[in-house]
């Protein structure tokens, strides 16, 4: 069932959205001359080319060529329906809207996936219950409690407890009339040798792993160790394996609901375990991140970066912890322009253990003012295993450290190590600054060999040249669009486009002008159906042209387009003229003679 939305009110609420603070939340924008520009989130990119301009409310992409209004961009970025978008924009808005939204899917390819989304979701929530509310669930709750974690946070993260019984979830499944190929297809549950399913998570804590919409889409499950279940051959944490739902590779723990908070606060902290996550959020601190136990990836990162400048890795302080640390750093140092500091937890703790022997302000004040510079935890990291007593560790201690400072970008950060080096090694400012600089060297001549021809810049690769015709179409509707003296013009002559789109585009406008009264291209897009004509009302939106037109240019404007319209004409005519002459039809080949004639007149004085 599915309610109209009125279109008073979908103007209503579009009126009174920002889109720039809208995708703000998605995407980390800058102000560029009088528009925004980012990184586009619907491909990958490394330079900005996503542009959205606040005086027309609408985004647009040079690289993909995606663009829309502020409903548009939801309906995409979160595979949502119109509805829905505008509900959700309503909500942040808070604009109530007085009717249900029901969330229909969106197409065929997506009715599987919302179908396993509504299994994860009610699977979540099952399980939540058992542990709030069931004598199952008590001692996993008395765990979670112990570990500090406050009923707040339990119902906000939807923590859960899956119990020991195998056939648990099984049972609630066939209940529901669940198919076997969507219990499959889940990850939830293991087929065993008989062809019988059994549940994959039992006798575990169940922390569901959303995607950056907030939709359950997987679990990780921490084995509780009880008396009756030591479970000593269980690994301590179990994922879902990968689904069409479920990628490890790209969720990111608590990326939906820290998103906003990242992006107002400038900054990420990236944790290694999520229950670190969870206890920086008891101390109030709401923008750590975690990846699923595995190194971070390329699809983590550019999400990342889309919604702040700004990382911070507080790992485990342990030595794997401090590895990872390293590791880190060299792949965000090589996929992003992140600024990076790094925090070690003392005692070989990780941030959770922290917490929970010194409390809540120790574990803040590391976290804000324990930061070390990527290069300072290179100087103290490389140094373990190595004894500096000896001369040839300390050599080499030397040479790599070096070769990680001429990576150093600013000057004064350099400067500032170079000094602490040359006191601690009891070396001249000068011989370490002479090295420093053939290290520089080197590094350029690499740099320049290893780099290829620049690959064809996205925005000619996507918009093909226009012909002068077309180009003339497009202004001309660009005309109309702002001054409605124009677009009359077009429409009460016998004005014809030669492209059947710009015809048809300029009769939409029409139509959508005597309905509004006034031009807003944000809500023109909602009155095009069509995305093929909504992408060429964005293509014509974004063409620069000076303020306001005169009437010399739109008579040479209209000129380009009647006279090839003309054009055309003619070679058709000719084309059947021809044939009507080989097949000895005087009386067809006499008319369009006279019609070529006539055409060719017209052509001359146009
Ligand atoms: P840790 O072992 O450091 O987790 O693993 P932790 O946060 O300290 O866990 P507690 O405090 O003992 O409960 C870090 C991350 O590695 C992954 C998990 O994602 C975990 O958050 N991991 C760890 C696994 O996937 N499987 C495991 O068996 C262990
Ligand atoms: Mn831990």
């Amino acid at each position: 069932m599915v309610q109209r939305i009125p279109q008073q009110v979908i103007d209503e609420v579009r009126e009174k959205t920002n889109i720039v603070e809208v995708i703000g939340q998605y995407v980390q924008l800058k102000k560029s001359g009088k528009n925004y520009l980012g990184l586009c989130p619907f491909h990958e990119e490394k330079t900005p080319s996503f542009s959205v301009a606040e005086d027309k409310q609408i985004f647009h992409c040079f690289g993909c060529g995606k663009g829309g209004n502020v409903y548009t961009f939801l309906q995409e970025l979160e595979g949502i329906s119109f509805p829905e978008a505008v509900k959700k924009i309503a909500d942040m808005e808070q604009i109530p809207l007085g009717i249900e939204i029901s969330s229909e899917p969106v197409n065929q390819t997506s009715t599987g996936q919302q179908q396993l989304i509504a299994l994860h979701e009610r699977t979540r929530d099952l399980y939540h219950h058992l542990l709030m509310n069931t004598k199952v669930g008590e001692a996993a709750l008395a765990y979670l409690h112990e570990r500090g974690l406050s009923d707040e946070l339990i119902s906000e993260f939807k923590i859960g407890f899956a119990p020991s019984q195998r056939d648990f979830l099984v049972q609630v499944a066939q209940k529901d009339k669940v198919t076997a190929d969507l219990m499959e297809r889940s990850g939830l549950f293991i087929r065993r040798e008989d062809g019988r399913f059994s549940d994959r998570f039992y006798q575990r804590v169940m922390f569901p792993l959303n995607d950056f919409r907030g939709k359950p889409i997987g679990f990780s499950g921490r084995l509780l160790k009880t008396s009756d279940f030591p479970g000593d051959d269980q690994p301590k944490y179990l994922n879902s394996p990968e689904t069409e739902l479920f990628n490890k590779r790209q969720v990111l723990f608590n990326f939906d609901k820290a998103r906003n908070e990242i992006r107002k606060q400038g900054e990420a902290i990236l944790f290694e375990g999520f229950m670190d996550v969870l206890a920086a959020w008891q101390a109030d601190i709401k923008i750590g991140l975690a990846s699923m136990g595995t190194s971070l990836t390329e699809q983590q990162i550019a999400a990342i970066e889309r919604v702040t400048g700004q990382v911070v890795i507080a790992y485990d302080g342990d030595d794997p912890g401090q590895a990872a640390t390293d590791r880190a750093l060299s792949v965000l140092a090589a996929h992003s322009r992140l600024s990076l500091a790094t925090v070690t937890v003392p005692e070989k703790l990780d941030p959770d253990e922290y917490l929970r022997k010194y409390g809540v302000t120790e574990l803040q004040n590391l976290l804000q003012h324990g930061r070390q510079t990527p290069f300072a935890f290179k100087m103290y990291y490389r140094k373990k295993g190595l004894n500096l007593e000896n001369e040839a560790d300390r050599l080499n201690y030397l040479e790599v450290v070096m070769q990680d400072l001429a990576k150093v970008q600013s000057p004064v950060e350099q400067d500032l190590y170079l000094g602490q080096l040359a006191n601690e090694f009891q070396l001249t400012r000068e011989s370490l600054k002479q090295q420093l600089q053939m290290i520089r060297q080197t590094l350029r001549s690499e740099r320049r060999q290893q780099q290829r021809p620049v690959s064809q810049a996205p925005l000619q690769s996507v918009k093909k040249a226009l012909t002068k015709e077309e180009k003339a179409e497009q202004m001309l509707l660009y005309r109309s669009m702002n001054e409605a003296s124009i677009r009359e013009q077009l429409v009460q002559t016998d004005f014809q486009f030669i492209h059947d789109q710009y015809q048809e585009l300029l009769l939409y406008l029409d139509s959508y002008m005597m309905v509004h009264g006034n031009f807003v291209l944000a809500d023109f897009l909602n009155y095009l159906k069509e995305n093929e004509m909504k992408q060429l009302a964005i293509d014509i939106s974004m063409i620069s042209m000076s303020e306001d037109s005169n009437e010399r240019e739109i008579y040479d404007l209209m000129r380009v387009i009647s006279q090839s319209g003309i054009a055309e004409e003619i070679k058709q005519r000719q084309k059947e003229q021809l044939e009507a002459r080989k097949n000895g039809n005087q009386q067809r080949e006499l008319e369009l003679t006279v019609q070529i004639i006539e055409l060719t007149k017209r052509l001359k004085q146009a």
